[in-house]
């Protein structure tokens, strides 16, 4: 199973986890000590804040090319081994990286690129390898972690890299180390869940049709939805409360989203966040807008009303 995924998402080696909270705060705790640095965007998972206890950070806002270059410049030469982490697709907006820019920025400053696609991997790129094959840089990224979570279906996550890099992790990740394995269950589906990927793209463009559909229908009927260009759609509603009844509203009609509150974003930024999948129908899709509308002459979403009100 490491060999496919290193395979799958272009790498020699990986390594695998019980999860993928686990590999961010395993494999950065192992990497960064306390003459090293990293260069972290605004809007990554907690799993990564969590790792980086031992070592210097500096945030870089958010996919914010231009402070990144002036950072780099200003600050790298002041460390051992500097690293800048990103995600390949932010969980909760459902926007990406600017992956190339940042690629050339790290090879001009000798940095490590640490790429979290947990959402990417299985969603983005001709055939589902993530934001690293969309963007058409296969083998270019130092570090790429991902989780069995999302388009795998299982639980768990891995940390793909070089042989010698994944060889030292192998022995020096807490993380792994110290917990338990994925179970042959896990094993068992993610093995498939590969096959299938490999031998099928009808899953992908299916997904992808869906989310141009969602993405137009959502946007004319005038809910915010961010900038997001992935499967995952924040409607925003901006107030915590609200967003308990959009769901609990939502659940009665027999749709399941996720309501976003704090700790994960604050409060105003308060939404339901949609997760498509290449299973839903576009009559699925059209059952969630009419719900919507209807939830929204209720509750008003659609205008943002004060969070506070
Ligand atoms: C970007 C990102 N990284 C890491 C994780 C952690 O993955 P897991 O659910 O396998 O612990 C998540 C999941 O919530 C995530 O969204």
């Amino acid at each position: 199973m490491e060999q496919e995924l290193a395979d799958f998402t272009g790498q020699e080696a990986a390594l695998i986890f019980s999860s993928g909270f686990g590999v961010n705060v395993g494999v950065l705790n192992a990497l960064l000590g306390k003459n090293d640095i990293a260069f972290i965007d605004l809007q990554v998972h907690r799993s990564v804040l969590d790792g980086l206890f031992r070592t210097n950070t500096k945030k870089i806002g958010h996919n914010n090319v231009d402070y990144l270059e002036f950072i780099l410049k200003k600050e790298r030469h002041k460390y051992e081994t500097a690293m800048v982490i990103i995600d390949g697709v932010y969980s909760q907006d459902g926007d990406i990286a600017p992956l190339s820019e940042t690629v050339a920025l790290c090879k001009e400053y000798n940095t490590l690129l640490y790429l979290d696609d947990a959402h990417g991997i299985g969603t983005f790129g001709k055939t589902g390898r993530g934001v690293a094959e969309h963007f058409d840089l296969p083998g270019q990224i130092d570090i790429i972690t991902g989780t069995l979570s999302k388009s795998f279906g299982t639980v768990g996550g891995f940390v793909a890299a070089s042989k010698k890099m994944i060889d030292y992790l192998r022995y020096n990740t807490n993380t792994a180390i110290f917990s338990a394995a994925v179970t042959p269950q896990v094993t068992g589906s993610v093995l498939k869940a590969i096959e299938l990927m490999r031998s099928d793209t009808q899953y992908l463009h299916k997904l992808w049709n869906n989310v141009h559909y969602l993405r137009k229908r959502l946007t004319e009927e005038g809910f915010d939805i961010k900038q997001t260009v992935s499967p995952i759609f924040p409607v925003m509603v901006r107030n915590p409360h609200k967003v308990e009844e959009v769901i609990r509203l939502l659940n009665e009609r027999h749709i399941y989203a996720c309501g976003v509150g704090f700790p994960a974003v604050t409060d105003k930024e308060a939404r339901v966040r949609i997760s498509l999948s290449a299973l839903h129908e576009q009559k699925h899709l059209d059952t969630l807008i009419e719900a919507l509308n209807e939830i929204d002459s209720l509750l008003h979403i659609k205008k943002h009303c004060q969070w506070n009100k």
